[in-house]
C-alpha cells in the first residue's frame, strides 16, 4: 500500500512531467562551485554523488566527469526512462525512489544534489536520510533558481516585459503551493533546519537566459500553479497565454512569437556538509 505521501508527491509528478522541455541545465560554473565546497571539506576520493529529484538528468550528468559514480533518483519513472535514453554517461545509474527513504548504507554518500527539487521533500525526513547517508565530511548542495525579480532585456521595453510576467504570478498566486514559495524563498526554511553547524548559502548566482517569446509561454505553462489554474479553469488559463503572449509581442514591437528576449536569472545554492 503505497503512503498518503507517496500518493500525493506521485500525483505532484504528473504535473512535473509535462514540463520536461523546459528543464535547465544548472550553471557550469555553479557546479564547479559544490565541486570546490566538496574539496574543501571532504577532500577526495569522489566516490558517489547522488542527485535526488533528478527528473530527466540535467544536474546529474553534470556531476557525472567529477565522480567513479552517479545515482538519480526520482519518484517519477517516466522522468527516469528519459534520462536513461542519453547516452555516453557510463557511471549513471538512475533509480526510482524518494528522497525521504535512500536506498544507500550509512556513511556511503560524498554528494548529495537537488535542482529545483528539494521545495517538495519532507524536510524533517530527507535531513535525517542525508545526515544517516552522507560520509562524515560528505556535502548536501541544494540548489535551484527563484522567480521573484524577473529581469527581461529587449531594446528599450525589459521593464515592461518584467512587469508583466510580474503580472502573470500575481494571477496564478492563488494557485501556488506551499513549496513552491520556499523555492522562491531560496530553501531558507530548509536551510535553518539543517542540523550541521556548517552551512552556507549562495543566493545569487548568476545567469543569463536567451529564449523565444513562444517558449516562455511553455515554460509557464510548465509550472505547477499554471496546471492547477488549468484543471480549475480551462478557458481563463488558454486566455492568460494568449493574451500574455500578444502582449509581450506588442511591447516588443515583433509579430513573430519565435522572437528572443534575454532573461536574468539568479540561481541559489544551499551548501551543507556533515560533521567528520
Ligand atoms: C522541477 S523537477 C526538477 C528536475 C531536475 N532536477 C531538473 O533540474 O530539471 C522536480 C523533480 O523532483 C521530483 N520529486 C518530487 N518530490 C520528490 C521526492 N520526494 N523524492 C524524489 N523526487 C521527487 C519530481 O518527480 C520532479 O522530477
Amino acid at each position: 500500500m503505497k503512503s498518503s505521501f507517496l500518493e500525493a508527491a506521485l500525483k505532484r509528478s504528473e504535473k512535473f512531467q509535462l514540463g520536461t522541455k523546459y528543464r535547465f541545465t544548472p550553471p557550469a560554473g555553479l557546479k564547479d562551485l559544490i565541486i570546490q565546497y566538496l574539496d574543501k571539506k571532504k577532500g577526495p576520493p569522489h566516490e558517489l554523488a547522488v542527485d535526488l529529484g533528478c527528473g530527466t538528468g540535467q544536474n546529474t550528468r553534470l556531476l557525472a566527469p567529477h565522480f567513479k559514480e552517479v545515482v538519480g533518483m526520482d519518484i517519477s519513472e517516466s522522468q527516469l526512462e528519459e534520462a536513461r535514453a542519453v547516452p555516453g554517461f557510463s557511471n549513471i545509474t538512475y533509480k526510482t525512489g524518494r528522497a525521504e527513504k535512500l536506498p544507500f548504507p550509512d556513511d556511503s554518500v560524498d554528494l548529495l544534489t537537488a535542482a529545483s527539487a528539494a521545495h517538495w521533500f519532507d524536510v524533517p525526513m530527507f535531513l535525517a536520510e542525508a545526515n544517516r547517508v552522507l560520509k562524515p565530511g560528505g556535502c548536501m548542495a541544494l540548489l535551484g533558481f527563484a522567480d521573484n525579480y524577473p529581469k527581461f532585456t529587449y531594446k528599450d521595453c525589459g521593464d515592461k516585459l518584467s512587469s508583466i510576467y510580474q503580472e502573470v504570478k500575481e494571477v496564478l498566486k492563488p494557485y501556488t503551493e506551499r513549496p513552491v514559495f520556499e523555492s522562491e524563498n531560496k530553501l531558507e526554511g530548509l536551510f535553518q533546519a539543517i542540523p550541521f553547524p556548517d552551512k552556507e548559502r549562495i543566493e545569487d548566482f548568476p545567469l543569463k537566459w536567451t529564449i523565444s517569446v513562444e517558449d516562455l509561454m511553455g515554460f509557464i505553462s510548465s509550472w505547477s500553479m499554471f496546471q492547477t489554474y488549468r484543471a480549475k479553469d480551462p478557458t481563463g488559463a488558454e486566455h492568460l497565454l494568449v493574451n500574455t503572449e500578444k502582449r509581450f509581442l506588442q511591447e516588443m514591437g515583433v509579430a513573430s512569437p519565435k522572437a528572443e528576449v534575454v532573461r536574468n536569472w539568479e540561481y541559489f545554492c544551499v551548501l551543507a556538509s556533515k560533521p567528520l
